[in-house]
């Protein structure tokens, strides 16, 4: 990455960064020069991201906490910024998905998904607010092409991603008055995530993502970590209230893209 340094003497904190692409985001921001803070579920994983940050020499620390938990995130976003000061940049990526059509999804189901994307991101953006820095706080949030467009089985998410678009250009609308940027990103389908590998479990569904995208290929970790690292910066310091896509020009495709043959459906619970 050719932005090392941009973030030198920055806290940042990234709730779901410890897998995936909001790890690739945290280890982005570390290498630009900022100290990270991750927080996700499991310890193991924490662990393991910390162990990864600080290789890059950079301060790191790590929570595990669940983000349908308000108390427990609060606390984790403020003993972060109690040793690394007030927060530069804040991401929420914690999410959760699965493969149900709604008519055979439970309230259970659909409440599981809008609690951790939706009101998990509330949790996150609310508690950072308290300790962010103000004037200059970046907020990302990261949302997902059914935000806009609707996939075969995926009603929970794209309720709940439609929430956080709207929740970032609401929060936008409000905090820019304390000079907090907030602004989302749409990944398009990103290779070697366990979003992926929920999402396209068969050859066939991997080809039909492959053809729905105008590029012709994957995205990579990568590609969503350089957009991250635009929005956290200075050079993005007039932009707020934006959800934009790094997607290879999948949504312009339209909808439909996850609609699985009625003879290939079986594996689906
Ligand atoms: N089909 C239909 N409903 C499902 C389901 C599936 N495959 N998996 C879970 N559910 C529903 C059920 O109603 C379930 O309750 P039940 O088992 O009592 O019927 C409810 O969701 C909660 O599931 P549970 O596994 O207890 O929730 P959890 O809080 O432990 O895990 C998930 C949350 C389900 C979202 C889990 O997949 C997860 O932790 N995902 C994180 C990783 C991920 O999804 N990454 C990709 C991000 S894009
Ligand atoms: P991932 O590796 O599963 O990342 C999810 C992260 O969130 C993990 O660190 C996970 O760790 C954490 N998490 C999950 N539930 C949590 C909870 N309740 N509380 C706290 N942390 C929780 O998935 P990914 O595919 O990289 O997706 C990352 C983000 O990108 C998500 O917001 C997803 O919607 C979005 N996205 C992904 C794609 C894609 O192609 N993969 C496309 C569009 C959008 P723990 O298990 O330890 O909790």
């Amino acid at each position: 990455m050719s932005q090392t340094g941009i973030l030198k003497g920055k806290a940042a904190f990234v709730a779901g960064g410890t897998s995936g692409i909001n790890l690739g985001i945290a280890r982005a921001l570390a290498e630009a020069g900022a100290s990270v803070a991750v927080l996700s579920r499991s310890q193991e994983k924490v662990d393991g991201a910390v162990a990864e940050l600080r290789s890059v020499g950079v301060g790191a620390l790590g929570y595990a906490a669940d983000v349908r938990n308000e108390e427990a995130v609060a606390a984790a976003i403020k003993a972060a910024a109690d040793t690394m000061g007030p927060l530069d940049v804040v991401v929420s990526g914690a999410a959760g998905n699965f493969i149900c059509p709604a008519a055979a999804m439970s309230g259970k189901g659909f409440r599981t998904v809008i609690e951790i994307d939706l009101i998990g991101t509330f949790h996150v953006m609310r508690a950072a607010f308290d300790v962010a820095r103000k004037p200059g706080c970046s907020m990302i949030n990261i949302s997902a092409p059914q935000s806009t467009m609707p996939y075969w089985g995926q009603a929970h998410v794209s309720a709940a991603k439609a929430g956080v678009d709207m929740l970032t250009k609401s929060l936008a609308y409000e905090w820019g008055e304390y000079g907090i940027r907030l602004n989302a990103i749409v990944p398009g389908p990103i290779e070697g995530t366990e979003g992926m590998k929920r999402l396209s479990p068969t050859d066939e569904a991997r080809r039909a993502v492959e053809d729905s995208v105008p590029l012709r290929r994957y995205g990579t970790i990568s590609d969503i970590a350089e957009i991250a690292l635009f929005l956290a910066s200075d050079q993005s310091s007039y932009v707020t209230g934006t959800v934009i896509a790094c997607d290879g020009g999948q949504l312009l495709a339209g909808a439909g893209l996850f609609r699985p043959p009625l003879t290939t459906r079986q594996h689906i619970r």
